[in-house]
């Protein structure tokens, strides 16, 4: 169970998190994956171990669009949200360090793939179909989701974006255990890969 302390302190938080935020320097960690796969959550409990910032895309667009994710696409369609969303994850980025939760589709976008790879180290939270249709069935806040088959629409969505998502710096299999358990995990494997290996390497 996590334990956060008055400042949303993970009070029992990996040994590692503090060398983890100080290897960041000005970077932020990025979190990608498919709708369900916990990026939000699993974010929070990052930014609470590492005493960083929590910030999630879609909130975000929300507020610059004054409307919710469904309304944009109802409003405007799917292309004009990827274009908000291409937007205010440049500029979200350049506000590291932060711990930032992306939107499912933001990934696909080569320009912010580029722009996540210049200013963090990005994680996918990698996760198979029940757990996704699980997670995603509980709301009702997808507007991809609303077809007669949201099933059939995930495996699609598994299909097109794992490949992509697999460029991300870090793989962790999102499983169906508490998320603070995932939040340890990736922090003790960036301690021990990515970040690891830039402190050996020097300045
Ligand atoms: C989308 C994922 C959603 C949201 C929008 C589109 C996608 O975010 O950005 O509904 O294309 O996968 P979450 O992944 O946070 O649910």
């Amino acid at each position: 169970m996590i334990r956060f302390g008055p400042n949303r302190k993970w009070t029992d938080a990996p040994a590692c998190a503090p060398a983890v935020r100080e290897a960041l320097g000005q970077r932020s960690l990025v979190l990608v994956g498919l709708m369900g796969c916990g990026k939000t959550s699993v974010g929070r409990r990052l930014a609470a171990a590492t005493e960083l910032p929590f910030v999630d895309a879609d909130d975000e667009i929300e507020q610059a669009a004054g409307k919710s994710i469904s309304e944009i696409f109802a409003d405007h369609g799917e292309a004009h949200f990827r274009e908000g969303e291409r937007k205010v994850i440049a500029r979200l980025l350049r506000n590291g360090p932060q711990v930032l939760a992306t939107g499912g589709g933001s990934f696909m976008n080569p320009e912010t793939r580029v722009n996540i790879k210049q200013a963090g180290i990005s994680i996918w939270l990698k996760a198979d179909l029940p757990l996704l249709m699980k997670r995603v069935m509980r709301r009702d806040n997808r507007p991809l989701l609303k077809t007669s088959d949201p099933e059939a629409r995930m495996r699609e969505f598994m299909e097109q974006r794992y490949p992509v998502y697999a460029q991300a710096d870090l793989t962790v299999q999102s499983r169906d255990v508490p998320h603070d358990i995932i939040a340890a995990e990736i922090l003790e494997r960036l301690a021990a890969g990515p970040l690891a290996r830039e402190r050996d390497a020097g300045p």
